[in-house]
């Protein structure tokens, strides 16, 4: 399974030589849309650790500046014939649309406030080696829930996986009916930390947000910034998580996030090194087996 082989890629990668010649001859794009750090680096050194050619394409610096269609652009890419194009976009649905358009594999680097799928399985990885299994784990997701699309994937492989799944955050930031998806929903940081093993703390997304979801910052640190005053409602061992960037007297105090017995952040970003080198394995893999050259397998 994809933990297990991601297992593999970490000891790989804390070796001296990193790099291997699985990914020799194969052409990795990463097309990025809106900003990032963690994701766009870590897919790119996944690429290269693997042996690939690996190219960035920034939408800031292409010719999406000058007007050009995602369609178009996307076409434009496949004429180049990679092999996995990795995509993030601001709007939902964009990576699908895209996917739709072109015949090499494309990853979803991160798709409006809908999917990361990368990122829920990179935390599942920190936790597995952490907490030795994710089955029979609480896990509580906290913050801006409405925009974000780590909470949405995290949601889907943690359930999947046989973890709990809470969410807290204020009624503004937290879907009606995000109950649907299989989770308790908590409006209140103590009520629902209680008993956790994992406390999860999502970024306040002000980029996507349209008028006022938050009284002030202060206001929104003071009930639901992650502080060692609500951290003791949770379990004495409950490990600290955040995808990144984060917002330090925001949604969480830096003492917390700097708390090395407790926090797993440093941890997570390793781990998506790892993970997305076991993608990248996986998916040009099927692709050998399946498809004909740069035909037809998409993810
Ligand atoms: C997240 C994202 O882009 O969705 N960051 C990431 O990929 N590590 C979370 C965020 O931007 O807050």
């Amino acid at each position: 399974m994809l933990l297990d082989l991601a297992e593999y890629y970490v000891e790989q990668n804390r070796a001296r030589d990193k790099k291997s010649a699985l990914l020799r001859g194969r052409t990795i794009i990463n097309l990025f849309f809106e900003n990032s750090t963690r994701t766009r680096t870590s897919f790119e050194l996944a690429g290269k650790r693997l042996g690939g050619d690996v190219v960035n394409i920034s939408a800031e610096a292409s010719s999406i500046k000058k007007g050009e269609t995602l369609i178009d652009t996307a076409m434009t890419l496949n004429a180049m014939l990679p092999d996995v194009l990795v995509v993030r976009h601001p709007d939902s649905g964009g990576v699908k649309l895209l996917s739709e358009k072109v015949n090499c594999a494309v990853i979803n680097g991160g798709d409006g406030t809908h999917e990361h799928p990368t990122q829920a399985l990179l935390d599942a990885l920190a936790i597995r080696r952490r907490k030795g299994r994710l089955q029979g784990l609480t896990v509580a997701i906290c913050g801006d829930i409405l925009h974000s699309r780590v909470c949405r994937s995290n949601i889907h492989l943690l359930n999947t996986m046989g973890a709990r799944v809470r969410v807290i955050g204020p009624p503004t930031l937290v879907p009606e009916t995000i109950d649907r998806l299989g989770v308790e929903v908590f409006h209140d940081m103590k009520a629902g930390l209680r008993n956790c093993d994992i406390v999860m703390m999502l970024r306040l997304q002000t980029e996507r947000m349209q008028g006022s979801f938050v009284p002030s910052i202060r206001e929104y640190f003071h009930f639901f910034g992650l502080d060692h005053d609500k951290l003791a409602c949770a379990k004495p061992d409950a490990l600290i998580m955040h995808p990144g960037p984060m917002n330090r007297g925001v949604e969480i105090d830096s003492e917390v996030a700097d708390d090395i017995d407790r926090s797993l952040i440093r941890e997570q970003v390793e781990m998506g090194v790892a993970v997305r080198m076991a993608c990248l394995d996986l998916l040009t893999r099927t692709l050998a087996s399946n498809a004909p050259p740069n035909g037809g397998a998409r993810a």
